[in-house]
């Protein structure tokens, strides 16, 4: 073996100043204060730290996470993520699985987020491609009357001249079952009351196989929304196998009333319904991501989301237009005050969200290998209205340094720390215990306008969603720069 010159004393001596550089934090540190830091960081790891240690680390980025705040909110990227989202949603539209739509929106916001100046691909995924074709519903008898419809995702069609028959209300599954003799040759109305959302899609879901089993024709379900100025409202439907598949369509509250009411007086009721729907193979989609890499720890990440497809009506600005832009201004934000966190920063815009997580399933699929590096996972999916605080799943010792972190929220006034964090998109990695966080908004008007042609650009408020930018980029930069992950 050849040995290189130099003597043991100099390798010391070498390996000596190697250690001490390495000690030393010659990365410029954005937050400043670097004595609070250093004394914050003499303990080396999570289980030796105690939260008096964490609350100083934290507390020292106060400066910094106000100079977010100030630039989202009141300096020059005021109102910034409303402006990309209206410039978004008014040239595309709206984008559903599958469509050109959808792959225009992709493509504009590989754009615009490259010359954004951030790091920027693409991920490929299959996803679901239904079109939902002409559809019409009227009511024949007792008297004539157009109904308005939305056919549900991955709903057969009828017959191309439509399928007439008597209609049987009910108000819920049970009822249904009670009345299955009354079911056979008839269209299924389904006039639930609304409950909350998880539990009242159950009807959008599973109605038409229900009503299938008991022999209808076809199902019209009242729209999954607690209020309603005659709007119907769409989404994903499910078959059961082995079920036969009928057509299902949602109608308005005003619809489904009205024909409860005509079947309490006993009058016979006539509809007939036509609808084009129809399933087409797979179509080619992307998962698209965007990243600040970190400086030191560049293979851990914290992740941010929204989704990028939407239903087939209105703009899709709410749902999930916003969420997807905010996730892009944290970014933006960030990058715009010269700052870059030790960990990576990426915001996953998913694919096909509607049709059931499809992008993001795929995406947990192949990243999950990397499990033990994502630091958090964050989804924005319940709106871009008035944030009011950030909710949080993970381990108890993750929890006290998240409600540090929120403390950072005051000059905003959303300090608040709730329980479960989550969303359909990141559910896979909250399953698999990686701590995970969603904005809690001023939401009640939420389900007024989802899934409905009422989804326009006319929802948003430049400020709010400035507000919802600062939370969402003032979290994910300090967890992102941390000295250690969050403990799982
Ligand atoms: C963390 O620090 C404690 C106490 O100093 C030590 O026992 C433990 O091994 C350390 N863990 C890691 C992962 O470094
Ligand atoms: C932001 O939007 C608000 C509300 O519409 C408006 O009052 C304000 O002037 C806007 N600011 C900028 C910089 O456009
Ligand atoms: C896993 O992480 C490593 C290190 O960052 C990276 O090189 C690799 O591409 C990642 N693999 C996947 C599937 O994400
Ligand atoms: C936060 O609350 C204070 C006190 O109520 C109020 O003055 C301030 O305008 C609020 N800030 C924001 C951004 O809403």
């Amino acid at each position: 073996m050849a040995q290189e010159g130099g003597s043991p004393f100099l390798l010391s001596l070498f390996i000596f100043l190697f250690i001490l550089s390495s000690l030393c934090d010659c990365h410029p540190h954005p937050a400043g204060s670097m004595g609070l830091m250093a004394a914050a960081r003499a303990v080396s790891n999570h289980t030796a730290r105690k939260v008096s240690d964490i609350a100083v680390e934290v507390a020292d980025y106060t400066d910094v996470a106000k100079r977010i705040i100030d630039l989202a909110v009141f300096g020059a990227a005021q109102n910034r993520s409303h402006r990309r989202l209206a410039d978004f949603t008014d040239t595309i539209g709206n984008r559903v699985s599958g469509s050109q739509n959808l792959e225009m929106a992709i493509k504009y916001m590989y754009n615009a987020m490259t010359q954004d100046g951030l790091d920027v691909h693409l991920e490929p995924v299959k996803i679901p491609h239904w079109v939902r074709g002409k559809e019409s519903a009227e009511m024949i008898a007792p008297r004539a009357k157009g109904l308005a419809i939305l056919g549900l995702g991955s709903s057969v069609g009828t017959p191309p001249e439509g399928i007439e028959a008597e209609v049987l209300v009910v108000q819920s599954f049970e009822e249904l079952k009670r009345r299955a003799s009354e079911a056979t040759g008839r269209i299924v109305v389904f006039n639930q009351p609304f409950v909350s959302y998880e539990e009242t899609v159950a009807y959008r879901a599973y109605g038409a196989s229900e009503a299938a089993k008991v022999g209808a024709v076809a199902t019209l379900i009242r729209s999954i929304t607690p209020f309603s100025i005659n709007s119907p409202h769409t989404g994903w439907q499910d078959y059961q196998d082995g079920v036969k598949r009928i057509p299902s369509a949602c109608i308005t509250i005003e619809d489904a009333e009205l024909m409860w009411r005509m079947a309490q007086r006993g009058q016979k009721i006539v509809v007939r319904l036509t609808m084009g729907a129809k399933t087409l193979p797979d179509a080619d989609s992307f998962n698209t991501v965007a990243e600040i890499t970190g400086w030191e720890h560049p293979e851990q990440v914290v992740l941010l989301s929204g989704h990028l497809d939407s239903w087939d009506v209105g703009q899709g600005a709410m749902d999930d237009g916003g969420g997807a832009m905010i996730s892009w201004e944290a970014l933006s934000l960030i990058k715009d005050l010269g700052l870059r966190p030790r960990r990576t920063l990426r915001t996953v815009l998913w694919t096909a969200e509607e049709q059931g997580g499809v992008g993001a399933q795929q995406y947990y699929d192949l990243h999950k290998v990397n499990m033990s590096n994502f630091d958090l996972v964050m989804e924005s999916d319940l709106g871009t209205f008035a944030p009011v605080a950030l909710q949080f799943t993970g381990s108890d010792a993750a929890r006290k340094v998240m409600a540090e972190v929120v403390k950072l929220l005051a000059p905003i006034n959303t300090t608040t720390l709730e329980a479960y964090g989550e969303g359909t998109d990141i559910s896979p990695w909250i399953r698999a215990g990686v701590p995970g966080a969603s904005l809690h908004v001023a939401d009640s008007r939420y389900f007024w306008f989802h899934h409905s042609e009422g989804d326009t650009m006319t929802v948003q408020d430049p400020q709010d969603m400035n507000l919802c930018s600062a939370l969402w980029a003032v979290v994910a930069y300090v967890v992102a720069d941390l000295q250690d992950m969050l403990p799982r």
